[in-house]
């Protein structure tokens, strides 16, 4: 892929864009979903040129998914997380990937069969499986980037704490998180208590440092509007990243065309250039955007 992050958003997209391969599972998704993509496209070879002068560099997909893409609304076929970074320049040493459904996992093997050895799949639970299996492959003393995209609320804070424990000696690894903003919203209602079971899982969630329950409180109240409390369930998770010692987190909206909220993704660092190449991709990849559509 060529190196310019400051290529347009859409020639990003391009790189990424596939034919269907025939294999199954494919994973279908919404449009906002290029933006995730290509915010990972771009950041990871940023990546791997600030990474490349120290050597060997690993890249971790903790819920990777298919491998494969098929965007609803426009017909496009995108590569997943994992063959993303596979393809990324100036390599990764190893991607390490992990999913749970059996299905996935094979489909996404067939998928990277072509890179060898420099990828592994494992089926696992990532909150159980994933900082055991990054012990084995992914040495503590390199630089590691690690993404944790899951559907909804099933990345346990432990499993977070976890990896980022992963690293020893200079840096931590760097993450990024999808956090289900508009799923987590659902999960606490202003009319009603919450359903056992959501609170079960919001308590395995969140940080302790998020005070979730005071912020769904003010919200129940009415002393802050939905949209502030959706900032603040936001701010409790950035809380705990940087309790965890994340000298910068930075969250970053997608929204659908139309303005309302999906998701954030988060990113923790603390290298300043990581920092530095994140704000700029977070600040300048929309290839979702409506005016940027219109070169598609
Ligand atoms: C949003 S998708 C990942 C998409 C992928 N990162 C990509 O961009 O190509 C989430 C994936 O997490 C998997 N998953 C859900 N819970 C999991 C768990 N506890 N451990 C590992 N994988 C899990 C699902 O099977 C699904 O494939």
């Amino acid at each position: 892929m060529p190196p310019n992050r400051r290529r347009p958003s859409q020639e990003f997209i391009k790189d990424i864009t596939v034919v269907d391969d025939g294999i199954r599972p494919v994973r279908h998704a919404h449009d906002w979903t290029r933006d995730k993509l290509g915010i990972l496209t771009s950041y990871l070879g940023a990546y791997g040129r600030a990474c490349q002068r120290a050597g060997e560099f690993y890249f971790v997909d903790a819920m990777a998914g298919p491998g494969l893409y098929r965007i609803e609304e426009t017909g496009e076929w995108l590569l997943g997380s994992t063959p993303i970074a596979l393809k990324s320049a100036p390599p990764f040493a190893q991607c390490l990937a992990m999913d749970v459904d059996e299905r996935n996992v094979l489909a996404l093997r067939r998928r990277i069969d072509q890179f060898g050895p420099r990828a592994t799949v494992l089926q696992g639970d990532a909150n159980s499986d994933l900082v055991g299996a990054m012990g084995e492959f992914v040495p503590r003393n390199r630089p590691s980037f690690i993404l944790l995209d899951p559907e909804g609320a099933e990345l346990h804070w432990e499993t977070v704490r976890g990896v980022a424990a992963h690293r020893q000696g200079a840096l931590k690894s760097e993450l990024l998180i999808l956090f289900a903003t508009e799923g987590v919203n659902r999960m606490l209602p202003v009319e009603a208590d919450i359903e056992l079971h959501n609170e079960m899982a919001l308590n395995i969630l969140f940080p302790p440092q998020s005070r979730w329950r005071e912020t769904w409180q003010r919200r129940r109240s009415g002393e802050i509007s939905p949209a502030e409390a959706r900032v603040e369930y936001v701010a409790g998770y950035v809380r705990g990243l940087e309790a965890a010692g994340y000298a910068s987190v930075l969250p970053r909206e997608i929204r659908r065309p139309n303005g309302s909220l999906v998701y954030h993704l988060i990113f923790a660092s603390d290298h300043p250039a990581g920092e530095r190449i994140m704000r700029d991709v977070f600040g300048t990849m929309n290839p979702n955007d409506p005016q940027q559509r219109l070169f598609l």
